[in-house]
This record gives C-alpha cells, structure tokens and sequence, in this order.
C-alpha cells in the first residue's frame, strides 16, 4: 500500500500500538482519525497531536459500530484504510471460571465481531476509492496459542483466518488486505505493568513499517516473524515452554 495521501481510520488509536500507527501515519502525511472507548484517552491524543481526527466508539457494540461507519463516510468521503487495532486480552482459568458469561463474551465481541463487522461494512466504500487496505492487528498468539490467555488466543487465531479470506475474495479489487503479527509489545495490553518484557513500541513501528514499505501482506516483528513459517512441531513446543514458564513466574493460576 502507499504510506502517503490516505484518510485512515484506527481503532483502538489513542493509545499503545493504534497510538504508535496514528503517529507514523501522521508523521508519513496521512490524514487520521482514532476511536476508542475513553473521551480521556481521545483527548490526550489530540492534545499531543492537534491535527489528529478522534471519535468515541465502542467497537463491541453493533450500533455504534454501524454509526461510526456512517460518521466517518460522511465527514471523510475520502477514507480509504481502516486500521482494526483496539483489543483487550484477559488472563481466564478455564478450571475456575465464573458464571459472568458476558466478561468472557466481551473479549470476543471486541477482538472478532468489531474487526469482522467493521471491515464488511466498509468494503463496499472503500472498492469505490482509488486505493484502499484492510490492516488486521492480530497477534503471535494467533499461529501458537498462549494458555493463560485461551480466549484471546482463540479471538487471534479467528481474526488470522478470518484476514486469509477477507485477502482471498478481495484479491482482484483494489483493496488490499495486511496482516500485522506482534509479538509481546510494552504496552499497557491487559492491564497497566503487564506487558513490561516485550518489544519497544518504537522499535516494533519502525519494523512494521519497514514491512508495509516492502508491500509484505503478513508482517510480523522479531519471534512472530520466524512462527509465520515454523513447523507444528515447532509451534507445539514453543506453546509447551511459554506455558511452563508463565506457571513457574505464576504458580497460583490454575487454583
Ligand atoms: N502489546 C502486545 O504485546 C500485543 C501483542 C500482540 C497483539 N497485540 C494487539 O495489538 C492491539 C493493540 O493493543 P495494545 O498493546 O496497544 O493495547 P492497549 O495499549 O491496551 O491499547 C488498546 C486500545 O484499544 C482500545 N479499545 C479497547 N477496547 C475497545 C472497544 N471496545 N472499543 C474501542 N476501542 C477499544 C483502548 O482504548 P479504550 O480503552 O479507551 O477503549 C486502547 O486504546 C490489540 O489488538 C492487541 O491484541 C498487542
């Protein structure tokens, strides 16, 4: 895809990864508008960067999906990238599990119903631009799950395949379809002080966008880039070792 001249839309942009996207696409000479649930967060986004576009949406919820969708036409009939970025990720004991199905159901309608719905309901817009590209941020833990996070795992792996396809029917129009694979980033994912052992945001960008440069479609950032074409044995293992270690550095998880 070109990295200049689009009007691009982020989920989840007004902080962590979306926020780090928002930047280089700004720095890169992009119009951008950033969505997310808190008015807070939106307007510390816009304080540091005046010349961001912000919207609150809650990308779980059908209807405000559908009015986001309707807004952004609207104001930006030019928009021709949608960024779906915003995510929440929840440790579960699957061995312990309330009846709160809604927390559990939250997670999904976040992570998959957002992404998917969204995307359906702007490829009719974006084949009548002259460019457009569909960015799916999913994750490392889509190709090798992580056990303490089973339903997010789950969430990432659906949204994987879910980008294989929405590339496969949309192969011979003029909308693009890119998947971005991180791998643990330091960021505020899951709660504050959780994600402190990842990549620097910084860095991770620069990588992901050394890959966008190079019109790659699947873009993954130091472990994840190498799991893209690992064997099943490979990823079996390294599921094995990522669980052992989590239940060493978290021996009370599973009571
Ligand atoms: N950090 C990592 O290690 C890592 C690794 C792999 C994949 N990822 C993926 O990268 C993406 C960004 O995560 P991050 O690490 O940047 O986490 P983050 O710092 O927690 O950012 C997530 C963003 O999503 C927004 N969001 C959450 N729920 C939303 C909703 N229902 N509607 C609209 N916006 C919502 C949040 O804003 P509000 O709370 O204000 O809504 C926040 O701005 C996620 O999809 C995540 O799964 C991250």
């Amino acid at each position: 895809m070109k990295l200049s001249g689009n009007t691009i839309l982020i989920t989840g942009g007004a902080s962590g990864i979306g926020l780090a996207f928002a930047e280089q696409f700004l720095k890169e000479e992009n119009e951008v508008i950033v969505v997310g649930r808190g008015e807070e967060k939106l307007f510390e986004a816009k304080k540091k960067y005046p010349q961001l576009h912000t919207r609150a949406c809650d990308v779980s919820k059908e209807d405000e999906r559908i009015q986001l969708v309707e807004w952004v036409i609207k104001e930006f009939p030019q928009l021709n990238v949608l960024v779906n970025n915003a995510g929440i990720q929840q440790r579960v004991n699957l061995l312990n599990a309330s009846n709160d199905w809604k927390y559990y159901q939250n997670e999904i309608a976040i992570n998959v119903e957002g992404p998917i719905h969204l995307s359906m309901l702007l490829i009719e817009h974006f084949m009548k631009q002259k460019e457009a590209a569909i960015i799916n941020i999913t994750s490392g833990l889509a190709v090798q799950p992580g056990t303490w996070v089973p339903i997010y795992s789950a969430t990432k792996a659906a949204m994987h395949s879910f980008t294989l396809t929405l590339r496969e029917q949309l192969a011979s129009t003029n909308v693009e379809v890119v998947e971005v694979l991180p791998p643990a980033v330091n960021t505020d994912l899951g709660g504050v002080g959780l994600h402190t052992f990842g990549a620097p945001l910084n860095e991770f960008i620069s990588g992901i966008f050394d890959g966008l440069r190079s019109e790659k479609r699947e873009i993954g950032y130091g472990g994840t880039e190498k799991r893209l074409t690992a064997t099943k044995e490979v990823i079996e293992q390294g599921m094995k070792n990522a669980w052992q270690n989590y239940l060493k550095n978290n021996p009370d998880f599973l009571k």
